[in-house]
């Protein structure tokens, strides 16, 4: 797929399904929250297959694993066109709630934690280029590795207490996030046996 026609077409089909939603069941606070439970989700899968790329390709040279691989960047910088959404549905909300004013439920300690997480993403987003890859060095893997973790760690940990709380395709969800993280330490155990040692992917 050409430059960033994957990020452009997550932009697009991003705001079809919002709008979709909200042109269905009218501009209401359930509505909207179901657009929240979309974003979230959305950002989530996108995730996964940036988090499970490196490590599906070292465990299995399939094309789909190599298509990823080739692909992980413009998927990266998608989670955070998707969690974009979630950021401006959450102001819709705001919006509907407070009936064309703004001002949140939460206290900002509560806010903190899910603000702490955009930062790291948008961080990431930015410098998803090889002029800051190359600008940044060894802190350019750094970043990323701990952002990736980060926010795999969040959605992971919101998505399986969901399914603590209310079950359902919510486990689902939390399998696949602990799924990712099984295959990477699959690829990681197979990496260190002396016949794939030399199988280096880069982060
Ligand atoms: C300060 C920033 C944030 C605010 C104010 C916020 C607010 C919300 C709200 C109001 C909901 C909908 C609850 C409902 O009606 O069911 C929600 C759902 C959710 N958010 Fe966020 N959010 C924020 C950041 C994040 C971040 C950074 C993540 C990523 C870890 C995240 C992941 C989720 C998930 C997984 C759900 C549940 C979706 C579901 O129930 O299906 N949120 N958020």
């Amino acid at each position: 797929m050409p430059g960033n026609t994957f990020v452009y077409s997550t932009c697009l089909l991003m705001a079809v399904l919002c709008v979709a939603v909200l042109a269905t069941h009218g501009l209401n606070e359930d509505a909207v929250r179901q657009t929240i439970r979309l974003t979230a989700a959305t950002s989530f899968g996108l995730l996964i297959c940036a988090f499970a790329a490196r490590p599906l390709y070292q465990l299995n040279h399939s094309s789909l694993a190599r298509s990823l691989l080739h692909q992980r960047r413009q998927i990266g910088i998608s989670v955070a066109v998707s969690h974009s959404y979630h950021l401006l549905t959450i102001f819709l909300l705001n919006w509907v709630l407070f009936d064309g004013g703004m001002s949140f439920q939460q206290s900002l300690a509560d806010l903190g934690p899910g603000i702490a997480v955009y930062v790291i993403l948008y961080a990431m987003a930015l410098t998803s280029n090889s002029f800051s890859q190359r600008l940044l060095g060894k802190n350019w893997k750094r970043l990323h590795r701990f952002g990736i973790y980060s926010l795999m760690i969040a959605f992971t940990a919101a998505y399986t207490g969901k399914a603590i709380e209310s079950g359902g395709l919510y486990w689902l969800i939390s399998s696949a996030g602990l799924a990712a993280f099984l295959l990477r330490v699959l690829a990681w155990q197979r990496q260190r046996t002396p016949q794939h040692s030399g199988d280096t992917v880069q982060n």
